[in-house]
Parts: structure tokens; sequence; C-alpha cells
């Protein structure tokens, strides 16, 4: 790893602490075979080591911030469905379903959809928890990945806490919408952590020329606005996650076609970005090929996902459609971050050291 204030120095494989290794047998195979290693710092028999017994491998952490940015992809979807079956008060008490009860009843349709939404917390919560241990267990350790884990174990419990709120305001719209936009800002925080834990630390430069990335942060400023239009939009409009619910009270027509022209611009912004990286970086350089690879993909997100807006508008807002340009606003999302994180040139993952003949036997 290159210039990582944070990073801990590789143990060569073959130095092994035999203290450690007489409680070996308790480690499952399968665990070595995932890269999950005991760890083994020091050489000499019976000195105590104050590192912690587990690591993780570079490449297996990289896995386990790839599951949180799923996890966290997904409940953005099912937290849509809560709204788009209109089950958001099917429970009625938080964190119990109804007070005195933990669990929704089965034959309640709307609690039970509410219900396993909170469950699915849970499996977010675990995700985001593995991120920072893991972290902390990942050799070689890095300071970045730790902090940046961290961010999504705050934005989870913000989460947590916001969305008892929005229960107990009565999905009041500011809430709702403040709901979707602390999981956009979570999204983007783990598509940072996934791009650096896919990388080997520190920057080692810009990808393309400073004009460009100028542009490419206004790409993202733009898609913030797209969101942020787009949740006013939604809570203006009739999916409210209870027909009791109250909206905002702007036109829908005239806060639909806000959120479209915003969209316009966001991809003439976008269009123009990645022209003028295309220029300056060439296919034939991998920052360049990633480049491609990405921008050709922000470009399908963005016409499927402006097409299903259309179409959702002037059908008069189908659930199903909904739902999928709930799940298309989170992959412009990601897109758009993997487009700008591609921008800057890191070193490539930090590989286990080599070993060293001798220790090899
Ligand atoms: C890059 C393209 C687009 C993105 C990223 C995007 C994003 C979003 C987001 C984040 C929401 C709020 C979801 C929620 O709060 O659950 C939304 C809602 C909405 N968008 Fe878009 N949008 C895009 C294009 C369009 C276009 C071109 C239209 C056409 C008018 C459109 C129409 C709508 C409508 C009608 C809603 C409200 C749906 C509802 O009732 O919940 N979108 N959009």
């Amino acid at each position: 790893m290159v210039g990582d204030p944070g990073a801990t120095p590789e143990i060569p494989d073959g130095v092994r602490d035999r203290s450690i290794g007489r409680r070996d047998w308790g480690i499952p195979l399968a665990l070595r075979t995932i890269n999950i290693v005991a760890s083994q710092m020091t050489a000499s028999k019976g000195a105590r080591s104050t590192r912690p017994r587990w690591r993780v491998s570079a490449r297996l952490y990289r896995w386990v911030t790839v599951a949180a940015l799923v996890a966290l992809a997904v409940i953005v979807v099912t937290g849509a469905a809560v709204r788009l079956t209109g089950s958001g008060l099917g429970c009625t008490d938080w964190p119990t379903c109804e007070e005195g009860q933990f669990f929704a009843e089965l034959d309640n349709v709307h609690a039970m959809v509410e219900f396993l939404n909170r469950m699915f917390t849970g499996v977010v919560s675990l995700a985001v928890m593995l991120a920072v241990l893991g972290s902390l267990l990942r050799l070689p350790r890095r300071r970045d990945l730790t902090w940046l884990s961290l961010g999504l174990v705050a934005g989870v419990l913000a989460q947590i806490v916001w969305g008892g709120f929005t229960v107990w305001s009565k999905l009041r719209p500011e809430m709702v919408m403040g709901h979707y936009l602390i999981s956009a800002v979570l999204l983007a925080d783990a598509a940072v952590l996934v791009q650096r834990a896919a990388t080997g630390g520190a920057p080692i430069g810009l990808a393309v020329p400073k004009k460009v990335l100028t542009m490419s942060r206004a790409m993202v400023a733009l898609s913030v606005v797209v969101i942020v239009t787009g949740t006013v939009v939604t809570n203006t409009g009739p999916h409210a996650g209870d027909e009791n619910a109250v909206r905002f009270s702007f036109d829908i027509t005239s806060v639909a076609r806000i959120h479209a022209i915003a969209v316009m611009v966001f991809a003439a912004v976008g269009i123009a970005t990645l022209y003028l990286a295309y220029r300056s970086t060439p296919a034939s350089v991998p920052a360049g090929a990633t480049l491609r690879r990405r921008g050709g993909l922000l470009v399908v997100v963005v016409v499927a996902q402006a097409a299903i807006g259309y179409v959702q508008f002037f059908t008069g807002v189908p659930a199903t459609l909904v739902g999928i340009h709930v799940f298309g606003s989170v992959l412009t999302l990601l897109a758009v971050m993997g487009v700008h994180l591609a921008m800057v040139e890191r070193p490539p993952l930090e590989e286990p050291a080599p070993q060293p003949a001798a220790a090899r036997t």
C-alpha cells in the first residue's frame, strides 16, 4: 500500500506464533479458504500479541463492503414497497409493531409488509457492523475504510431513529422525504467505501484533467437536485404510504416538470462530462477503459430511468412502475458515483506480501 498513514504492515504468512497455533483446531477449514486468517503476529513462543487474533484479507473485505452496499440498496426498494402497498402505518407503534406486541399479525398484510421491512433493517445493521469490524481486522488496516464504514453505522442508526419519528409523525411528507435522502447519503458513502476497498490506499493522481473533475462534481451536484426534486414529487403525489397521510400542497404537474427539467440539465452536464473525459483519457489506459465502462452504464441507466419516469407520469403513477423508478434512482446514484470515483486513480489492491522461501517450510 502506498503512503497510507493508517496502514498496518503485512505479516508474512510463514511467521507463526505457536501459542496461537495451539488453538488453531477451532477455526473451520472453510474460513481459511475464504481468506479469514488467524493472526500469527509474533514469532517467539509465548509472546503476547496485543493485536487481534483474526485477520481479514483485503480481498474478503472488499466483498464485505459490496454486501453492505447491496443491503443498503435493497432496503430502499423494500422501504418503497411499504409506501407503495400503503403499509406505512401497518405497524402503528415503534419499535414494537403494536403497543405491547413486537410481531405483526400474520393475517394483516400491511402490518406484515411494514414489519418485514423493519426486520430487513436488522440485515442492514449487521452488514454495516461487519463493514466496521472487517475494517478493523483488515490486513493491512486502513483508517479511511474504518471512517467510511463508521459513517454507515451512524447513517443506519440515524435511519432507525428517523424511521421511528416518521411513523410517529403519521408519515409527514418532509419526514418521508428525509428518510429517502438519508438513504441516498448512505449509498454514496457505501459507494466510496466499495471503491476504496477495491483499491490500495491513497490516490496516485487524477485520471482526467482538473476541469473534467470539476464538471464531474457539477454532475454529482445535479444528480442530488434530481433526487431531491424526485422526493418532492413523490410526497406531493398519491403514494404516501397511508391514505390519510398529509401531502405537500404543490401542484403535482409543476413539481414533476421541475423534476424532469432537473433531469435534462443533469443529463446534459453528464454527457458533456463523459465526452471531455473520453477525449482526455484514451481507452487504451486502464483509467480510460474504466471510465468508458462506467460511463456507458450511466447512460443506459439514465435513459431507462427517464423513460420510466415519463411513462409513470403519463399513466397515473402505477405502483409497480414507481417501484421500478425508485430502484432506478438507486442505480442512477450508484452509476453517477461510479463515474465520479473513476476520475481519481488509486493504486491496485494490496497483494499479500510474497513469502520468503525459507519461511514457507
Ligand atoms: C435520471 C433520471 C431520474 C432520477 C434519478 C429520478 C429520481 C427520482 C426519485 C429519487 C424519486 C423519489 C422516489 C421516492 O421518494 O421514493 C422520483 C420520483 C418521481 N419521478 Fe423521477 N427520476 C428521474 C427521471 C424522471 C423523469 C424524466 C420523470 C418524468 C416526469 C420522473 C417522474 C417522477 C415521478 C412522477 C415521481 C413520483 C413517483 C411517486 O408517486 O412516488 N422522473 N424520481
